[in-house]
């Protein structure tokens, strides 16, 4: 079924000044009007309306859209807002925006996958183009919405869902759409690196960073998906999916957030040249596909080592183009409006040429595998006893499930013993293994830290 978007084309005249298009043209050019409605005016959502309502004039130049705010949904209509709008456009009932026959284009920019997931896949069966910035609700049912969109033949965009201000959706599914891609690996949520960054840089407590980042306007509206890794989990499920043309189900994605990090672990990645990285790597070998979001120790001379605050960067590998990296920032309202609006100058585009429009990656079964069987190398901080033989027995276990180390060393003593080991690359199965038995050891008080290594692992200088 095909049903166009219920809108009357209004072309406007915008005037413009100051702006050369051509020496006939001057003065007056041609501005297609276009009505979007907006689901969220939150951090998102006051950067865009400040963005559409600022600089309206030259927007409307360069894309040749007029673009008309015709209704806006919050939860507390009178909450202070950061720019006013007109009478009567600011509503507490999301499905007003959704329904409302001047709303030819609809932005989700609530978050959450409850109501905005049967918003969305209303505004679609109603033929008008959506464009969100919600990787949740995409992590968990973009499959269906696209979908959906297919069906109606409107446009379902959402490049602001991964990475913020990054174009990396678009790259991803227009550019490299014909590419084979063999992994995507980055730093894909801001709010963790810019936690990791101060208590790296400035030796900051993590709750008075993770209090910041939520100031700055980049943590989502519960932190917990931040910290927890579910975040980055949800993008990266994104991006391996549009990369490999294989949907991948969040569910499917091995997550471990920073929530277990502390101080001791970032002063010893320090010293040994490596800084901890909230990494996101979707692979694509010939045993299948395996996505996973963990902390990382991440040498100090890779590239990603230098990505600091809530700046994003992901790394794109394939056998034809070699390694492309895009970086910029993450997180935060300015740059993830930005994004947003890219997107509804291309919805706006599509909707006013009246064409189909089909889903630029098809998906096809593929064959997902246990992060079990990943080969990674692992740090481990372990408190124990400080006495002779506890050594030999947490070397016992390591032999005894085949997982060789490679350095290990002692810090303090007596009741202040800590073991640091860092161990060979391994099958994740055999390094859990070894770590439910060294969690049953009476001489291992607690596992302080586990931290996959990004290359071969550090050798301390002792
Ligand atoms: P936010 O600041 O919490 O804003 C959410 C907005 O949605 C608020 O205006 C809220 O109304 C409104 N809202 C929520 N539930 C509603 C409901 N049931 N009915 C009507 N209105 C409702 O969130 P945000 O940071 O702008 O993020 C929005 C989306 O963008 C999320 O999906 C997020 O993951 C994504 N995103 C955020 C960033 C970022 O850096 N912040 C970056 C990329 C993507 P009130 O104002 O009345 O509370
Ligand atoms: N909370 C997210 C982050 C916002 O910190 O990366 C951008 O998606």
């Amino acid at each position: 079924m095909y049903r166009k978007a219920p809108f009357s084309y209004v072309p406007t005249l915008c005037i413009c000044t100051g702006f050369r298009i051509g020496a006939a043209a001057e003065a007056y050019h041609r501005a297609m009007r276009v009505g979007i409605g907006i689901l969220g005016f939150g951090t998102v959502g006051g950067a865009l309306l400040t963005k559409l309502i600022n600089e309206h004039a030259s927007i409307s130049t360069k894309t040749g859209l007029e673009i008309a705010v015709v209704k806006v949904a919050v939860r507390d209509t009178a909450k202070a807002r950061s720019v006013s709008l007109s009478p009567g456009v600011l509503t507490n009932d999301p499905w007003e925006v959704v329904n409302d026959p001047g709303v030819q284009l609809v932005v989700e920019i609530m978050g959450g996958e409850d109501p905005a997931g049967d918003l969305v896949a209303e505004a679609l069966r109603l033929g008008k183009p959506v464009v969100t910035a919600n990787k949740a609700l995409i992590a968990a049912r973009g499959k269906e919405l696209i979908a959906i969109a297919e069906e109606s033949g409107v446009p379902l965009l959402f490049e602001a869902a991964v990475a913020g201000g990054i174009p990396i959706i678009r790259p991803l599914s227009e550019t490299l759409a014909g590419e084979q891609i063999d992994r995507v690996l980055g730093i894909v949520n801001g709010t963790t690196n810019y936690i990791l960054t101060q208590m790296t840089e400035n030796g900051a407590e993590y709750k008075a960073a993770l209090a910041e980042a939520q100031e700055l306007g980049y943590a989502e509206a519960d932190p917990t998906a931040d910290v927890s890794g579910a975040d980055a989990a949800a993008k990266a499920a994104i991006l391996a999916s549009l990369a490999f043309g294989t949907w991948v189900g969040f569910e499917r994605v091995y997550t471990e957030g920073i929530d277990g990090i502390d101080a001791t672990d970032v002063r010893i990645a320090a010293e040994l040249g490596y800084v901890i990285k909230l990494l996101a790597v979707a692979e694509n070998t010939a045993e299948g596909i395996s996505v996973r979001v963990h902390p990382t120790f991440v040498p100090g001379d890779h590239p990603l080592a230098v990505i600091r605050g809530a700046t994003n960067a992901v790394f794109v590998e394939g056998p034809s183009f070699g390694e492309l990296l895009f970086a910029g920032p993450g997180a935060g309202g300015a740059p993830t409006g930005t994004a947003v609006l890219g997107d509804v100058v291309d919805a706006a585009r599509e909707l006013l040429a009246g064409a189909e429009v089909a889903p630029p990656i098809r998906f096809q079964p593929g064959r997902l595998f246990d992060f079990t069987s990943v080969k990674t190398t692992w740090y481990l901080r372990l408190e124990v006893a400080d006495r002779p033989g506890v050594l030999a027995q947490v070397a016992g276990v390591f032999g005894d499930n085949d997982v060789s180390i490679k350095s290990v060393w002692q810090e303090g003593e007596d009741d202040g013993a800590t073991l640091l080991l860092v161990t060979h690359a391994h099958e994740e199965g055999r390094h859990r293994a070894s770590l439910d038995e060294l969690r049953a050891l009476d001489v291992v008080r607690n596992v302080g830290a586990v931290i996959r290594v990004e290359g071969t692992g550090p050798t301390p200088n002792l």
